[in-house]
């Protein structure tokens, strides 16, 4: 494991140089672009971690598996995937296209308008964005906080997201308050997170909910395993495809640069590198954990699992 991972960081941090910073939030455009950090939480409880792992960056997409699980658990499937499909679009993750043009309902919950209606569903259940945001540091075992200069940013420059969430609400995708919607959303994507935190909560996925230190069940082995198909078809956009031959491991991306991915049964990862591909996925995060994947047979169709 150990050599693995500094070979993958070393072959990773040859694409440093190539993919671009997310600027569509501008309080984005700064993240350090020469950045690459990876750590990977075992199943007996040991961190293995290198580079800019300890690195502080915005969770953006990658709460949007943690958001569903937490929707899971508190409204339980049907509810949830009565407002929200589990399709992969082959769209980019902010498209409106097939809100029109295939029944209203946001394809999948990785997608913007997909949260959004997540958001949307947690709120008028009688949720609030404090008591996902104490789920999620039940998870991290730590308190989180947020970027408030990425929340203002991408709040006062979110006309997309505002769009599609307009757009649900007239079709009652989303019936409670948009504004207040967006803004749980935004909130959302600006949690600050390391690659430890995401590795953590890999972890808990790759172990079929089971807290893999204490053996405290905290969701479902059936919740998991629809997360993780999920995180499989859909959580890497519309190169889902590609990085599943690639990779094969279930992942979500984030455009701060974050990727949280896990072999099952054995690991976590988190990986970070601000800048993107043109898909919005972390460039040299990917080239990390292609090599890690091939280097220590870890694809989900590969060696002894
Ligand atoms: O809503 C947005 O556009 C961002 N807050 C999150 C998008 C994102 O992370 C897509 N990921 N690759």
């Amino acid at each position: 494991m150990d050599q693995g991972l500094t070979d993958a960081l070393a072959y990773g941090s040859g694409y440093l140089g190539q993919g671009k910073v997310a600027d569509y939030i501008p309080a984005l455009a700064g993240a350090p672009a020469d950045h690459l950090g990876i750590c990977v939480l075992t199943r007996d409880g040991e961190f293995h971690c290198r580079g800019h792992w300890d690195q502080m960056f915005t969770m953006q997409s990658i709460s949007k598996a943690l958001l569903l699980i937490y929707a899971l658990l508190e409204l339980g499937h049907e509810k949830v995937f009565s407002r929200v499909g589990v399709e992969p679009t082959g769209d980019s993750f902010n498209s409106i296209v097939k809100l029109e043009t295939k029944g209203h309902h946001p394809l999948n919950p990785f997608i913007n308008a997909g949260a959004i209606a997540t958001m949307g569903l947690i709120l008028e259940e009688g949720r609030t964005f404090v008591q996902f945001m104490e789920f999620l540091e039940g998870l991290a075992r730590r308190p989180l906080t947020i970027d408030e200069t990425v929340y203002r940013s991408e709040k006062e420059t979110g006309d997309l997201n505002r769009s599609l969430a307009y757009f649900m609400k007239s079709d009652q995708v989303i019936q409670g308050d948009v504004e207040a919607t967006l803004d749980a959303y935004f909130r959302m994507c600006s949690i600050l997170v390391n690659t430890r935190d995401l590795a953590r909560f890999g972890m808990i996925l790759a172990n079929d909910g089971q807290d893999p230190l204490t053996g405290e069940p905290i969701l479902s082995a059936y919740y998991a395993t629809l997360v993780k198909t999920l995180m499989v078809t859909c959580g890497m956009y519309d190169s889902s495809g590609e990085f599943a031959i690639k990779v094969g491991m279930p992942a979500k991306s984030g455009v701060g640069g974050g990727i949280l991915a896990l072999v099952q049964g054995k690991a976590g990862l988190g990986v970070y590198s601000p800048a993107l591909d043109e898909k919005g996925n972390s460039l040299c995060g990917i080239k990390t954990l292609e090599y890690l994947s091939q280097a220590l047979d870890l694809h989900y169709f590969k060696g002894n699992q």
